[in-house]
């Protein structure tokens, strides 16, 4: 189907500009999922061995970022990949990394405190490891994804400090290896003005030193580890990004473990910051000597989408990925979710946006697929 509330005229007219950028035909009446997605791994290996029927791996986002030598993400739910055969396929053909969108969080690890529920986080490491792909994972201390128990917020300091010790050194021990960078905090800077975010039980119950506390933590569990800091709307050179360079500046200069700077890049199509500002703020960060990752890139349309949306959208794609490629240190890019059929815009938005990601709820690629594949050449 369309994206819903997009003409099928609008629709078709966009979609033609994609030509058969995925070995998809778009002209015709939505198919099952087997029938659109053909798919042959042996393919994979050998681009030579096309067949002219098949998806090349020339022609797959994979296969372009990696001879780009970029880590081309998506963030990834194992329920879908359970309900749903053409999920898996798309990943394992598009992207060589993978990001949990839920279950690596506190939430989903410990439901109940103190009892490490590994099963879904493994099962995605073992879909990973099976397709070649990277994992990286979010986030090990964070205001939200809290399971009831860890929403109170009178623990002592000292108590605080051990729940999220624990939580590090259980995470960082059982991933060990196998994710090549870690978000230690995220979110972690208020949106109302300079300065922390204070809701949630650990800056209330620690103080503000916690933020340096996880990162000595975290390098302790696993001296190894790149370890990241990861924030919204701090991916051109807005105030929150100001303030984050700063304080990130001071962390460092005091000696605080941080490798690296993760932007969420979660924006709107009418209001996203210029590739100019991007660059500027990467090259910033980069001067601290940090590691830049665009970490859970969407762009979000209005709920009634026309066409020309759908051109802006993959346009704001193209110069993301332009912007990291041109960049000193901006080796990943992962994007919050591939389909629309699972996104969590629509949700978080009480339905006014939706239509971010570069597929449309039937696997059929948008053309920010054909923009991304562009800048990838
Ligand atoms: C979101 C998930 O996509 C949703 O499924 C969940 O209900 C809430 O969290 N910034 C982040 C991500 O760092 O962890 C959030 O993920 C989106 C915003």
């Amino acid at each position: 189907m369309p994206p819903q509330n997009l003409s099928r005229r609008a629709f078709v007219k966009a979609a033609g500009v994609l030509g058969v950028a995925a070995g998809m035909p778009l002209l015709c009446p939505p198919r099952t999922h087997a029938e659109s997605l053909p798919l042959n791994p042996a393919d994979e290996d050998d681009p030579n061995a096309a067949t002219g029927k098949v998806v090349s791996q020339a022609t797959t986002l994979r296969g372009l970022a990696g001879k780009k030598g970029l880590l081309l993400g998506t963030a990834f739910s194992n329920s879908a990949l359970r309900r749903d055969p053409a999920y898996g396929e798309v990943i394992a053909r598009e992207f060589n990394c993978l990001v949990a969108e839920n279950i690596m969080k506190l939430n989903a690890i410990q439901r109940v405190r103190g009892e490490f529920d590994f099963t879904a986080a493994d099962a995605m490491m073992a879909f990973a490891a099976k397709h070649d792909m990277q994992v990286r994972a979010v986030p090990l201390v964070w205001h939200d994804a809290l399971p009831p128990w860890a929403k109170d917020l009178t623990f002592p300091r000292q108590e605080a400090l051990a729940i999220l010790r624990d939580h590090i050194f259980a995470m960082m021990t059982h991933f060990r290896s196998r994710v090549f960078a870690w978000d230690v905090l995220n979110e972690g800077l208020s949106d109302k003005g300079p300065g922390l975010r204070e809701e949630g039980p650990w800056f209330h119950s620690i103080g503000p030193d916690y933020v340096e506390k996880i990162y000595h933590m975290a390098h302790e569990a696993d001296p190894e580890a790149k370890l990241f800091y990861n924030d919204f709307d701090m991916d051109g050179m807005s105030k929150k990004a100001d303030s984050c360079y700063l304080w990130i500046k001071e962390l460092l200069a005091r000696g605080v473990p941080i490798h690296g700077i993760g932007l969420q890049y979660h924006v709107r199509v009418d209001q996203h910051p210029s590739p100019t500002e991007v660059t500027e703020n990467i090259r910033r960060f980069n001067d601290l000597g940090l590691i830049v990752h665009i970490t859970e890139l969407d762009v979000w349309l209005p709920t009634q989408a026309t066409a020309e949306h759908l051109q802006q959208q993959a346009e704001v794609y193209r110069q993301v990925f332009e912007t990291a490629l041109a960049a000193r240190n901006c080796p990943a890019v992962l994007l919050w979710g591939f389909t629309d059929r699972y996104s969590w815009v629509p949700g978080n938005t009480g339905g006014t946006f939706d239509h971010a990601l570069i597929y449309d709820r039937d696997y059929r690629p948008k053309p920010a697929y054909a923009a991304i594949a562009a800048a990838l050449r």
